[in-house]
Formats: C-alpha cells, sequence, structure tokens
C-alpha cells in the first residue's frame, strides 16, 4: 500500500518531527528541500535574506511592469486561456526579473520548461536527466555574466555568487540546486496558483466585487482560494525509524507521500472543506508547509500573487468563465491544464458618463 499522510493532524505531526520523517528521498542534490539537520539549517540561513522586505520592496515596481505588460496585451474581446497566455508567461517573466537574467533567457527557459513538462508526465527518465544538465549550463552561464560583471551587482544572482558558508565560497553545484529549487518547483507551482486564482474569482463574482471594493484583503483570500485549489500537490518525507500514526505504520526507511490537497480540505479541521470562508483561522492553512522546512519563498510567492490579482481585478471590471470548458491538471500538476476566461473592461464612453453622473 502505498503511504501517504492526508489527515491535517498527521501531516502536521510529520513535519514537526524531522528527525523521524528525513528529507532525504532521494540522490540528487537538493538545496535546501532535500537536506536535514544542520546542514539545512545552514542552507536555510543563507537563502532566507533572498525574500527580505528589503530585496522584496526593490522588486515590486519590476514586477508590475511584468504584470502591466502581460495584462496589456490582452485580447479582451476574445475568451483568454489563462495558463498559456497568463499564468506560465507571468510565472516565468516574474522569475526571471528576481533574478535579474536577461530577456533573451525567456524564449529558452519557456522551450526548457514545455520539453520538462513534457517528459516528467511521460515519466522519460533519460529526458530528465538530458534536461537536469541543460538547466546546470543556462544557471551557470548566468553565474558566470554576474562574475564578470555584465549583470546588475545587486542583482539576485549576482547576490548568490557572493554567497559564502563558513568563509568558502558555495560551489557551483550547490548554487545551481537553488536556483532549481526556485525554478523547476516554484515556475510550475506560481502558474498553477494563477489558474487557481483567476479560475475561482470567474465562477465567484461576489468574491470579486468584495475585493475590489476591500483590496486589502487579497492576500488572505489567496490562501483560502489556494487551500482550495492547490497549485502545489505533494512533498516527500523517509522514515529514520519505525512510525505508527492511530491506524497508520510505517518501516523505518519508506518513502512518505505528504498530500498538502487532502491535508487542507480535511473535513476534521475545516467545515464544509471545498466551500470558500472567509473566516477560516489561517494557522490552520498549510499551503506553506510547516515544520522546519516551510516555505521560505512565501512573501514572494504572496507578492507576485497578490499584485496579480489586484492588477487584474482593477482592469477588468468582470472575470467571467468562457465559453469552452475548463480541464483539470493531472497530478503531479495542480491547478487547471486549460481554463478559458471572458474578461470586460468598462468602455470609455459608459465611464465617462459615470464620472460626470459623480460631479453633477
Ligand atoms: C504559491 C506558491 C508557493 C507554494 C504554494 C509553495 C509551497 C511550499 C511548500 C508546501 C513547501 C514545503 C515543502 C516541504 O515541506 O517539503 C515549500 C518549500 C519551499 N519553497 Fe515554496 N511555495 C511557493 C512558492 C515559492 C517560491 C516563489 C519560492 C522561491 C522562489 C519557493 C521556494 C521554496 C523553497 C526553497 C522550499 C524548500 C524549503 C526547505 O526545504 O527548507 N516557494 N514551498
Amino acid at each position: 500500500m502505498a503511504a501517504v499522510l492526508t489527515r491535517h493532524h498527521d501531516v502536521l505531526a510529520a513535519l514537526h518531527a524531522p528527525e523521524q520523517f528525513s528529507n532525504k528521498v532521494s540522490s540528487h542534490l537538493n538545496v535546501p528541500n532535500g537536506m536535514d539537520g544542520a546542514e539545512h539549517q545552514a542552507y536555510r540561513a543563507l537563502i532566507e535574506p533572498f525574500f527580505s522586505n528589503v530585496v522584496l520592496t526593490q522588486f515590486q515596481p519590476k514586477l508590475q511592469v511584468v504584470i502591466d505588460e502581460l495584462l496589456a496585451n490582452l485580447d479582451a474581446h476574445n475568451d483568454v486561456e489563462v495558463m498559456e497566455t497568463l499564468a506560465h508567461p507571468f510565472a516565468l517573466r516574474a522569475q526571471c526579473a528576481f533574478m535579474g537574467w536577461p530577456v533573451a533567457l525567456e524564449q529558452r527557459l519557456t522551450d526548457w520548461m514545455a520539453a520538462q513538462n513534457a517528459a516528467t508526465l511521460a515519466k522519460d527518465r533519460p529526458t530528465l536527466r538530458a534536461l537536469a544538465d541543460e538547466f546546470s549550463d543556462i544557471v551557470v552561464e548566468q553565474f558566470e555574466r554576474a562574475r564578470r560583471g555584465l549583470t546588475a551587482p545587486e542583482s539576485v544572482t549576482a547576490q548568490l555568487t557572493q554567497l559564502r558558508l563558513n568563509g568558502d565560497p558555495v560551489a557551483d553545484d550547490y548554487l545551481v540546486s537553488i536556483v532549481r529549487n526556485w525554478t523547476v518547483g516554484e515556475l510550475g507551482t506560481i502558474a498553477a496558483a494563477v489558474g487557481s486564482i483567476v479560475g475561482f474569482l470567474a465562477q465567484n463574482s461576489v468574491v470579486q466585487k468584495q475585493l475590489r471594493a476591500a483590496p486589502m484583503h487579497i492576500d488572505h483570500a489567496i490562501d483560502e482560494i489556494l487551500r482550495l485549489g492547490a497549485p502545489l500537490l505533494t512533498n516527500r518525507r523517509r522514515t529514520t525509524c519505525p512510525v505508527g500514526f492511530g491506524d497508520q505504520s510505517f518501516e523505518a526507511d519508506t518513502t512518505v507521500t505528504i498530500d498538502w490537497r487532502a491535508a487542507n480540505t480535511d473535513p476534521g479541521v475545516f467545515a464544509e472543506p471545498h466551500q470558500f470562508k472567509w473566516d477560516r483561522d489561517p494557522h490552520l492553512n498549510l499551503l506553506y508547509g510547516a515544520g522546519v522546512h516551510v516555505c521560505p519563498g512565501k512573501p514572494l510567492a504572496q507578492l507576485e500573487l497578490r499584485l496579480f490579482t489586484q492588477s487584474l481585478l482593477n482592469k477588468f471590471t468582470k472575470i467571467e468563465l468562457g465559453t469552452r470548458a475548463f480541464e483539470r491538471a493531472e497530478p503531479p500538476r495542480g491547478g487547471y491544464r486549460q481554463l478559458w476566461v471572458k474578461l470586460s473592461q468598462l468602455n470609455h464612453s459608459s465611464a465617462k458618463s459615470t464620472c460626470t453622473a459623480a460631479l453633477e
């Protein structure tokens, strides 16, 4: 039987017992998610400053440019397919802007991601290995550019090349792994999150109106929307000793899957778990995990999703489902594979008459 933790209580217990549930589930280097104990803490301490308030405040205007360009190019007369037109390009461009990578890299990364998605779904291991090497080459090229002074010194990529651990520079394979953790995993998660948010808003005009009237509640609403429409489905642990949870017990050295979607819709913890509710306790939401491996990128993810949602709600007065039916993504992906929406803007003549009416 597959070892899967689905109950909120069991997932929390495992997350808070890292000495029994190790993150070393694969032989591949995975910084910091595939590390335990002191080694994990050391690399966490290195990466956390990249998501500080100071860094994110500097990044915000660049992120707004990315969003404005994407929304300006949308066709407001026809149905829009959200995943291809908005979600994936947004995730990629936001990440390139965050890293300080040249715009020219976008197409190469887009092609790489398409190949990676296809190989993941086909479980094509040789192609996945070749793609992993290609990703390393792309990232090492960016480190080399930074070292030759071709990147702004304050850029995230340049700062990464300056990292030191116990006085020594961090080796390139570790730096590549850090960037792989931020990019390969998280581009898909951010894109899936955008799909889940737009899909939810298109089917819930009341919440749309509430958020337009009270944008300060956008973060809170997004966390609840993504509790329902999980963008990240699973992570894994390996037991270091025999472990028992209620009716479940695992031998030592068992790979255990943490099912975020199931835990976050556990009816024992969330009343009417598949309903959106404003008054949920945010501390129960496991969207960004918990314990020592809790997502360090949460402030960046929240900034990206908040700014995107706010800009979309500001620009379009109505977001509705399009005429073509949506298709849900299949595991290991969360959210939607395809999502068609109709976006309406207030036309200028009616905007003018409303203003005139208000003045009179
Ligand atoms: C909606 C977006 C996101 C969601 C839902 C999410 C969710 C999560 C979750 C649940 C974990 C815990 C994994 C575990 O326990 O094994 C995690 C870890 C992590 N996340 Fe995120 N994440 C998001 C965005 C990001 C972004 C944008 C970044 C960075 C650019 C990021 C970087 C990381 C890293 C490095 C870890 C590993 C931390 C560790 O093992 O100590 N995440 N994320």
